[in-house]
């Protein structure tokens, strides 16, 4: 062994700030909770910080057009991330941010140049100590765009929704007819927005994750996270 390498052994592993973005039921949330895993690293899962918001539009009963309610809804706003726990204004709500009616909610809340200001320092706060995957749709154009490593998971709208439907579709009584509308709707606000856009930063490493698992998808990743420890 050369001496270069094995002070490279005996050093520390630098620790990474990794994105992960890419449309609904790509796979994103099993892959980066993986990739976090393997890693050692936090997980940090933005669209929920999204879905809280709306399930605080929801729970005020207003609409998400309201200007001045959301408004409202930010200024008060108070979130914590902890153990994968989401607590909003002191109530876990963990639970309740799946349902059909929330996950539209959180595509059109999500639009509003309000809220993602309001969740941009949020965001930036827990990204601020390195060894982190942070998944969303923004994650690698907006939030960090000095990310070490950013991927842009993609994948059918077909195999998508039939994920959805296999994780979420008995419970929430969905078809999967209804889950692909669904989630064609969202891609497409998604990506439409003036804000923050939907689309893979320039130095993305694209993944389609149609034909393959999230175990495969993930040493394709380790493989690049290798390359990137290395290149530091
Ligand atoms: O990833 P998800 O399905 O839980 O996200 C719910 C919605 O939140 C999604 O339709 C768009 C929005 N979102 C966003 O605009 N930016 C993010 N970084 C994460 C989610």
């Amino acid at each position: 062994m050369k001496v270069s390498d094995r002070q490279r052994k005996m050093a520390p592993e630098p620790l990474l700030l990794i994105t992960i973005d890419g449309p609904a039921g790509a796979g994103k949330t099993t892959v980066s909770k993986m990739l976090a895993r393997e890693l050692g690293y936090r997980y940090l899962d933005t669209g929920a910080l999204y879905r809280a918001v709306a399930y605080e539009v929801r729970a005020a009963d207003i609409s998400p057009d309201d200007d001045p309610g959301l408004c409202d809804v930010c200024g008060t706003l108070q979130l914590s991330v902890e153990e994968n726990r989401l607590v909003s204004n002191g109530v876990d709500i963990t639970g309740r941010i799946r349902s059909p009616e929330i996950t539209m909610l959180a595509s059109a809340v999500s639009a509003h140049p309000m809220v993602r200001q309001a969740l941009l320092d949020i965001q930036r706060e827990i990204g601020r100590t390195r060894g982190l995957v942070a998944e969303g749709r923004d994650m690698g154009t907006v939030v960090f765009p000095e990310a070490d490593l950013k991927f842009f998971l993609d994948a059918t709208v077909r195999q998508r929704a039939f994920r959805r439907f296999e994780q979420y579709g008995k419970e929430n009584n969905q078809s999967l007819e209804q889950i692909e509308q669904d989630i064609r709707s969202r891609d497409e606000n998604d990506s439409s927005r003036d804000i923050a856009p939907l689309r893979p930063a320039g130095d993305a490493v694209i993944i389609d994750s149609t034909a393959i698992i999230a175990r495969q998808v993930v040493a394709l990743m380790m493989a690049r996270v290798r390359k990137g420890r290395d290149a530091k």
